[in-house]
């Protein structure tokens, strides 16, 4: 039995593996693979200013929220919520909150798993020599290659969720606290040297530029909707994986404190990713908008340039797979704590059902790039495509805005003041106008806006 005011799943040993395992499932593809992507999609500097907006001023507060429902609840986010409803005598309808992320994470997990497969096949490909010397037109013609076979994105898919799961059974805790110490830092020191040879590339100016010149006419509605899907979805936000590692945080860490590092952390990743890739997008001439290969062409391109670079590129890819794998960790938390307390199964058992269902949803988006490329679940969607808007830019918003309104009105004033630490000082107001009116406002705003756009 726990002890009170401890989880049953385990505890951090300290803040500082909360922070680490929290950045751990932050950063991932969505910072090293999909932010340069989307943010050349959308026409770069204007994008990303709405990004790093909803970062800081809806990100934060709804992670605040998360944490400290989760902390509170010391149980899954579904059982977390459903404890609070009751202390507040609220209707049961916030629970939704759990059932929606749940949900939302295997759809995630379901297309994440597909593209860190090819993270893996990239490491094998950086060790064997694949790209030495090789130019923009080779490195496209590889991917699009490995992207027709289905066979392979199979197998690489399968290998992925075979070790996620293999993690996973042994326990968030034990299993996550050695894997993050080492590789955390070890990314951020390989994302540096990769900086600075985007710094030396020629086309290090240029990408600045791009990034950061406030270019509106580039931004669509559906670019802003994007930009805050990309917010949510960078800082694992919005489906109950931030709450579920919360509930194992212990009680005398700061919240505001840890969920700002996290923030800067995962901001730091993302922005130094975009920096190294359009560095060398602009020095090579390739096209900042060409989707999600964008890093599977650029990172090859570079480092098959450089002396070692074989070396240099398989540490590059080894450490964007177990980026992968600390954030698709996180994924199955929700659902896994939450089966773990209802049925009491064992953690292991639950870990390979939920990945065999992921799995078989993910066969979906392995086809969507060859077999199915042409099958449209609506409009010019394929199954990939559906998955990963529908989960990025409706799911995890709409379940934070749902998060944030909860912790800011309906749970009870003292529950939160002292769960924050807030002692009635400037901080305390700053959460309050956060968390009653800039992020609950922002979302619904960006919402109805693109809605009206889309039928306008
Ligand atoms: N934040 C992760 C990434 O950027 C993805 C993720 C989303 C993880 C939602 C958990 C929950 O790669």
């Amino acid at each position: 039995m726990a002890l009170a005011g401890e989880s049953r799943h385990g505890m951090w040993s300290n803040k500082w593996l909360f922070v680490l395992a929290a950045a751990g499932s932050a950063v991932g593809l969505g910072n090293i693979w999909k932010f340069p992507y989307i943010a050349g999609e959308n026409g770069g500097g204007a994008f990303v200013l709405v990004y790093l907006a909803c970062v800081f001023l809806i990100g934060i507060p709804i992670m605040m929220s998360e944490v400290l429902i989760g902390r509170h609840g010391r149980q899954s986010p579904i059982n977390a919520v459903r404890s609070l409803v009751a202390k507040s005598k609220a209707s049961s309808f916030w629970v939704l909150i759990g059932w929606m992320g749940v949900l939302a994470g295997f759809l995630i997990l379901s297309f994440y798993a597909v593209i860190a497969g090819w993270a893996l096949h990239y490491g094998w490909l950086m060790g064997v020599g694949t790209f030495q010397n090789a130019d923009g037109a080779m490195a496209g013609a590889t991917f699009d290659a490995f992207l027709a076979n289905p066979w392979m994105l199979l197998g690489y898919q399968t290998l992925f969720m075979v070790v996620t799961v293999w993690i996973v059974s042994r326990g968030v805790i034990k299993g996550l606290e050695t894997a993050i110490r080492w590789f955390m830092p070890l990314l951020f020191v390989l994302l540096l040297v990769l900086l600075g040879y985007g710094i030396t590339s020629g086309g290090f100016p240029e990408a600045v530029d791009f990034m950061f010149a406030f270019n509106w006419d580039a931004l669509s509605w559906d670019g802003v909707l994007v930009a805050m899907g990309q917010a949510f979805f960078t800082l694992s936000l919005g489906m109950g994986a931030i709450m579920a590692y919360g509930a194992y945080l212990p009680d005398d860490a700061s919240i505001p404190g840890t969920v700002t590092t996290i923030a800067l952390l995962d901001t730091f990743v993302a922005v130094a990713a975009g920096l190294v890739v359009f560095s060398i997008v602009f020095a090579n001439d390739l096209d900042p908008s060409s989707g999600p290969g964008l890093m599977f062409v650029t990172i090859p391109l570079a480092l098959g340039s450089l002396p070692a670079g074989e070396i240099f590129g398989v540490v590059f890819f080894v450490l964007v797979t177990f980026a992968a794998i600390t954030s698709a960790i996180s994924l199955t938390e929700p659902a896994l704590a939450y089966l773990v307390e209802e049925y009491n199964a064992k953690r292991g058992r639950v870990a390979i059902s939920l990945g065999v269902i992921c799995w078989i949803l993910g066969i979906g988006s392995v086809l969507s790039f060859n077999v199915w490329a042409d099958v449209y679940v609506v409009g010019s969607l394929t199954i990939f495509d559906f998955f990963d808007y529908v989960s990025q830019n409706i799911m995890l918003p709409l379940g934070g805005l749902l998060i944030v309104l909860f912790a800011a009105f309906v749970l009870p004033r003292e529950l939160v003041r002292r769960q924050i630490g807030f002692d009635g000082g400037v901080a305390e107001i700053l959460w309050l106008l956060l968390a009653r009116v800039v992020a609950p406002l922002g979302v619904l705003a960006v919402f109805v806006y693109t809605l009206y756009q889309s039928f306008a």
